[in-house]
């Protein structure tokens, strides 16, 4: 049970990731060609590369939406199978989604310095992802969550960038592509730095228990 600041720092991060993705759901309805609310820097992806760019906009919410529950302690000491099966969820949506980014950012709208920013962070994101997974099935717990938590903060970059996009805007940008250059690397690497920090004081990861059958 999480108490105090923590409680309102994961209530806070819960209630933008859960907005987000909802929000981000709406490219669901894109290839029946319902475009509700897409800019056209994004329409132009699409139509560029319409498989990528779909796959990683329709898979990547599934991410953001599931990833924050798996931090609970509770649930996670409640509900093992839970947060096993949510957890499946979870590297397959960035896993897939990750892939769709790292072969839609040589198309990004912002070109190839905005291209370049969100080719490394795709590439990493699958690295930490994949890895924390493959920690998990080798029970070496501690460092399963030092790496899913640098896979959720790179996950989370798709909220602190739409909360830069007014910031963008105030700055004297006119479009999103513009600002991208930018958003390309401030929207993840203070969210890593963050981590990294956080993990650093807690202690280098050294758990590894038994394994257990599911
Ligand atoms: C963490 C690694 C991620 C990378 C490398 C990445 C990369 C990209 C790229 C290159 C684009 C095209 C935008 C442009 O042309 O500038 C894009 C758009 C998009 N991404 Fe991601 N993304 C990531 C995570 C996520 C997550 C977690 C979500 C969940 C909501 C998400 C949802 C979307 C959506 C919905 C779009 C369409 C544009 C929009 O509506 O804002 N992405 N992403």
């Amino acid at each position: 049970m999480l108490k105090g600041f923590p409680k309102y720092a994961f209530g806070t991060m819960a209630f933008l990731a859960v907005a987000i993705a909802l929000q981000s759901m709406r490219y669901i309805a894109v290839p029946w060609g319902v475009w509700l609310g897409v800019g056209d820097d994004i329409r132009g992806v699409i139509e560029h590369v319409p498989l990528q760019m779909l796959t990683h906009a329709i898979v990547a919410p599934f991410a953001l939406l599931t990833g924050p529950f798996q931090f609970l302690p509770g649930l996670r000491a409640r509900r093992p199978a839970l947060h096993r099966w949510t957890g499946r969820v979870y590297v397959s949506a960035c896993l897939i989604a990750g892939l769709a980014a790292l072969a839609t950012a040589p198309f990004a709208s912002g070109g190839p310095i905005a291209g370049t920013g969100f080719g490394v962070l795709a590439a990493l994101w699958v690295s930490a992802t994949f890895a924390a997974w493959r920690a998990a099935v080798a029970r070496k717990i501690d460092l399963h969550r030092v790496l899913m938590r640098f896979s959720y903060a790179m996950t989370f970059g798709a909220v602190t960038l739409r909360l830069q996009i007014p910031i963008g805007f105030m700055l004297g940008y006119t479009s999103y592509a513009a600002m991208s250059v930018w958003l390309a690397y401030t929207s993840w690497i203070p969210n890593v730095i963050v981590v990294a920090l956080y993990s650093l004081a807690r202690g280098a990861p050294r758990q590894t228990v038994p394994a257990a059958a599911g």
